[in-house]
């Protein structure tokens, strides 16, 4: 999928946190997942989307069943291969007498046969059948040929195979066609053919969709359900009469009534190409669309609700799309492969978005966009999704990966482009250096402990739907997506394109495996001389894909001496995964000598070497890693790093900007794992009292988020507060000057998001102006309720601050509101925003109202309370809340759901002291018999993570109150 999952700002802030605290083993790739998926709109957006199948127990079958039976393997036989499918499918959008939603099926597969077998497996899950002649299917040889006699057929539950035992062989090279009639229901689980339902006024409609990736094509129709068994399929829709029909392909031409029943139509659609069964789609709904017909022909529709076209939030999209689609295929040198592309938005869907060949599937809130009511973060998450998805329509569908173990070059290519296609889009707004902050540093976090692992698997470990649902993790995504750039950087990206081009015109409309890619980008190195490389591609990049981590560079600058190690942010913790790279890479280097870039050079997989590049004289410093390039972080002796301090703050413009961050982000991370003082992480802080960029500063709050979480209880937070508003103090003035007095919003994409930080941090930091702002702007809502003038950008900030700093009043008219609220993002906001006051009676009451399902949707229940429990106030009231109704959170929210993980996180992220590590433990104790579900591995996590801390705050607490101290003078 596609930036299904995402990541909220303190998400990034998770792995740093866990870092800082020095984890040793653990982490968190499920609480991150979990996360992402309850990623807030407003965060700008990053990342992935992941599948609706939860990573339950990875039990194998290898102890119960015989595995000398081809069904009791999970992967397929290679003996029949699919050629063509005939699909007709029938959604009931009514319940039937007992209550179901189902739908009716049936279908033909024409296959060939490989190799002579008598028994044919073929996928199916959740399908009743209807006996033809007594049997499941029937088989008919094509071409006079007579097929075996079926002597039985069963269904294999845990392999999810429908399976036709034969009197006799199917012949070597000859082809058959099998049909079936069948029934499924159209639940309500997002997974395979499913239904969504919304409201329209008071209306309740309902839809049916899909969602096939990975592994549930088999729920909606018998198929060979790996990607590698690509056919061509004739897909037929049968619906009523008054809805619209949608699939990957356009209608042959138009519905027929059906014969038996004119209320139903009967929609035939054009043949797809050679295509994998998971990227297929059809949707039967009542949705408008806006459409333009592209310059090359190719029909372009945005899909969602009637209300939502009819408001036009459909426009941005369909506006970005045509330039996305066309930079595409300039970008790989081929023209986008369908005659349209249809994208639509759902009320209901798991993931972020959803790649389908010609019919995009999003989130709503991935999709449409309200020029009045959405932020600047909401739209760049959209134009961001649909680059990712848009990019997946030639690398990943026309060109598939022959088994999920390669994922990664799937999803971490696509991860990668989209900031290509977005910035194509969106020229001004500089997205492409998002990446940055948003995938690279956040999975370095992760990828910086002992439990991580290699972007690549051997294809043998990765068989059950539950492996390859726990795949779509933050290392498929945002490492793939560092390791490709930096690959891209290295090669140039004008050689880079020229391989890619190369891979898609060979492998279109057919399968390979990364190694593929490789030899193509070596084809084109080898057709040139002015690049050249240490080693071959693949050398190079097995270093970084078949191995986990990544090194820190250390520079010492007075000999010129450079080195790289495994970092690991717990240098305590036991690496216990063996690499054949014994944890060294080759890495290309570039770097600056007083601000102007060096030539490049490469650190070939040596521990050690020693370079006149990076040797310096007297008032001259070095930085490794321009514009982040490189996926690997930088520690120098420190005279070096004093340079560094000295030129941030006499003229931090000869660094890039980019680098100002990793200054920060680096120094942080050495500090954590005790590479560096942390007194020198916090001075390389002291640069932003004159910054005024994004990136650099979100970089700062970012690290410093662990500082506020272990010391906003005490003595340490006076100071720490005082020195976060000496230095925000003028960026406030910057903004508040280039604004005009607050009146309209800065131009470019950074600064909107540096504003919003500098408003949240001046507040929250105490800053007098600040909070008056926030309150008169939230008074004047309040004297007029039905004219909200906050802009989008400012509320969740706003909305925090002035019910933070009000009381009763301000609560009663935000909840009032957020009740009142008909947009998704306006109505998050709110929620969000009402957990931030600081009245202990409140925020009890709006505990209580967290698991009433008729004053806050069951789906957002824990959310809430994680909400609350971030506010420091209200983190002690959420603890007792869940030690109190833990029982209860557990039976009627789902002990199954993602969501316990993050609640669990979220309860205890504060904790440092002995007496809140013995609160947990008994927790632990007294919960045995309910139990922990989803959130088993997070209270583990929570209770290392808990004497992490209290080691890392009785090292540190002294020195850094007296830093902040002096620092805030
Ligand atoms: C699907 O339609 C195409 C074009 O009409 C046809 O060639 C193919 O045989 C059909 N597939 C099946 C399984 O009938
Ligand atoms: C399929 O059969 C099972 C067992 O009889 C039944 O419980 C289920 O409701 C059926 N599903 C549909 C969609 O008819
Ligand atoms: C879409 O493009 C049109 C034409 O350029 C422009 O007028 C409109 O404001 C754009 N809509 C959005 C939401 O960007
Ligand atoms: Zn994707």
């Amino acid at each position: 999928m596609a930036k299904g999952f995402y990541i909220s700002k303190s998400l990034g802030i998770l792995g740093i946190l866990l870092g800082l605290a020095a984890l040793s083993t653990i982490i968190a790739l499920s609480i991150v997942y979990a996360q992402e998926k309850n990623r807030n709109s407003e965060s700008p957006p990053a990342a992935p989307e992941g599948p609706t199948v939860s990573p339950g127990s990875l039990t194998t079958l290898a102890t119960t069943l015989d595995r000398t039976k081809q069904w009791n393997l999970y992967r397929l036989p290679k003996t029949l291969i699919p050629d063509s499918y005939e699909v007709t499918l029938r959604p009931f959008l009514t319940p039937d007498s007992n209550g179901l939603y189902i739908f009716k099926g049936s279908s033909t597969v024409r296959f060939t046969c490989k190799e002579a077998t008598n028994v044919i497996i073929i996928h199916s899950k959740k399908l009743n059948y209807t006996l033809i002649q007594g049997q499941r299917v029937a088989l008919r040889g094509v071409g006079g040929s007579q097929p075996p006699d079926i002597d039985s057929t069963e269904l294999v539950e845990p392999t999810e195979y429908l399976v036709v035992h034969l009197k006799d062989s199917l012949v070597e090279n000859s082809q058959y066609e099998m049909d079936s009639e069948f029934e499924g229901e159209l639940a309500d689980d997002l997974a395979g053919f499913y239904r969504s339902e919304y409201m329209e006024g008071d209306v309740k409609k309902v839809l049916a969709t899909t969602q096939m990736q990975a592994a549930d094509a088999r729920k909606s129709f018998p198929c060979f359900d790996e990607p590698a068994m690509k056919a061509t399929f004739n897909i037929t829709l049968i619906h009523p009469a008054n809805l619209t029909p949608l699939s990957n392909m356009l209608p042959k031409g138009p519905s027929v009534p059906l014969q038996e029943d004119p209320t139903w139509s009967v929609t035939e659609f054009e043949t797809t190409p050679r295509m994998s069964t998971y990227l297929l789609a059809y949707i039967v709904s009542e949705f408008k669309h806006v459409e333009e017909q592209a310059p090359n022909g190719v029909l372009i529709r945005i899909w969602a609700r009637p209300s939502a076209i009819d408001e036009d939030h459909g426009d941005y999209a369909l506006n970005v799309t045509g330039p996305i689609l066309n930079f595409f295929a300039g970008h790989y040198n081929t023209p986008y492969p369908l005659n349209k592309s249809d994208q639509i938005g759902l009320p209901d869907f798991n993931a972020g978005a959803m790649e389908n060949w010609g019919l995009v599937t999003y989130r709503e809130n991935s999709l449409l966009y309200d020029p009045v009511l959405s932020s600047i973060g909401n739209k760049e998450r959209v134009v961001t999704v649909i680059a990712h998805e848009l990019a997946h329509q030639w690398f990943g569908n026309l060109v598939t990966v022959e088994w999920w173990n390669d994922l990664w070059l799937n999803e971490g290519f696509a991860s990668y482009v989209e900031y290509l296609g977005a910035d194509y889009a969106e020229p001004s707004w500089n997205v492409k250096d998002l990446i940055v902050l948003n995938d690279i540093y956040r999975v370095m976090a992760v990828d910086a402990l002992a439990s991580s692992h290699p972007l690549s698997t051997p294809a043998e470990e990765i068989n059950t739907p539950a492996q390859i649902s726990e795949l779509f993790d933050t290392i498929t995504y945002s490492k793939g997506a560092a390791v490709l750039r930096m690959l891209s950087t290295f090669l140039t990206e004008d050689l880079f394109k020229e391989g890619l081009a190369s891979y898609l015109h060979h492998f279109a409309y057919q399968n390979s495996v990364y190694l593929d890619l490789w030899e193509h980008l070596q084809e084109a190195v080898d057709n040139q001389t002015s690049i050249k490389l240490p080693a071959t591609v693949r050398t190079i990049m097995d270093r970084w894909i078949l191995q986990m981590g990544f090194p820190v560079i250390t520079v010492d600058t007075e000999t010129g001496d450079i080195s790289q190690q495994h970092f690991l942010l717990d240098p305590e913790s036991n690496v216990t995964r063996p690499s054949d790279f014994d944890y060294l890479w080759i890495v290309p280097i570039s770097s600056l000598r007083s601000g102007s870039e060096q030539e490049g050079y490469w650190l070939e997989g040596t521990q050690k070497d020693q370079n006149p590049l990076f040797k310096t004289n007297a008032g001259e410093w070095i930085l490794l890693n321009v514009n982040v390039t490189g996926y690997y972080q930088v520690n120098y002796d420190e005279d070096n790093w004093k340079k560094i301090q000295t030129q941030l703050q006499t003229d931090p413009s000869v660094i890039p900007v980019i680098n100002r961050a990793q200054v920060i982000n680096d120094a942080f991370n050495l500090a954590s794992a005790q590479k560096v003082p942390v007194t020198l992480a916090l001075d390389n802080t002291l640069f932003l009292i004159q910054e005024t960029e994004y990136m650099p500063w979100e970089a700062a709050l970012g690290s410093l988020n662990y500082f506020k979480l272990m010391f906003d209880r005490s003595e340490v937070y006076g100071p720490m507060k005082n020195y976060l508003k000496k230095q925000v103090t003028p960026l406030f003035y910057h903004f508040k000057s280039i604004t005009n007095n607050w009146k309209k919003i800065p131009e470019n994409l950074m600064d909107q998001y540096c504003e919003i930080n500098a408003i949240s941090t001046a507040c929250s930091s105490g800053l007098p102006e600040c909070e008056q702002l926030a309150s008169s702007l939230f008074r004047q809502w309040m004297e007029n309720p039905s004219n909200n003038s906050i802009h989008p950008n400012l509320r969740s900030t706003v909305y925090c601050n002035a019910i933070s700093n009000g009381g009763e009043e301000e609560w009663d008219f935000a909840w009032e509101q957020f009740q009142n609220a008909t947009l998704v993002n306006e109505a998050d906001k709110l929620r969000v925003a009402l957990a931030c006051s600081r009245e202990v009676w409140i925020l009890n009451r709006y505990l209580g109202y967290a698991l009433n399902p008729n004053l806050i949707r069951k789906q957002d229940a824990t959310s809430t309370i994680t909400s609350i429990a971030s506010n420091v106030i209200g983190q002690s009231l959420a603890w007792e809340f869940v030690q109190a109704n833990w029982k209860k959170l557990f039976e009627d929210y789902g002990g199954g759901s993602f969501s316990f993980s993050n609640l669990i996180q979220a309860v205890t992220q504060r904790f440092s002291s002995e007496f809140e590590l013995q609160q947990l433990e008994q927790f632990k104790e007294n919960n045995q018999e309910t139990g922990f579900g989803s959130g088993t591995r997070a209270l583990e996590q929570a209770l290392e993570k808990t004497k992490a801390n209290i080691k890392w705050v009785k090292e540190n607490k002294e020195t850094v109150l007296t830093w902040f101290t002096e620092n805030s003078k």
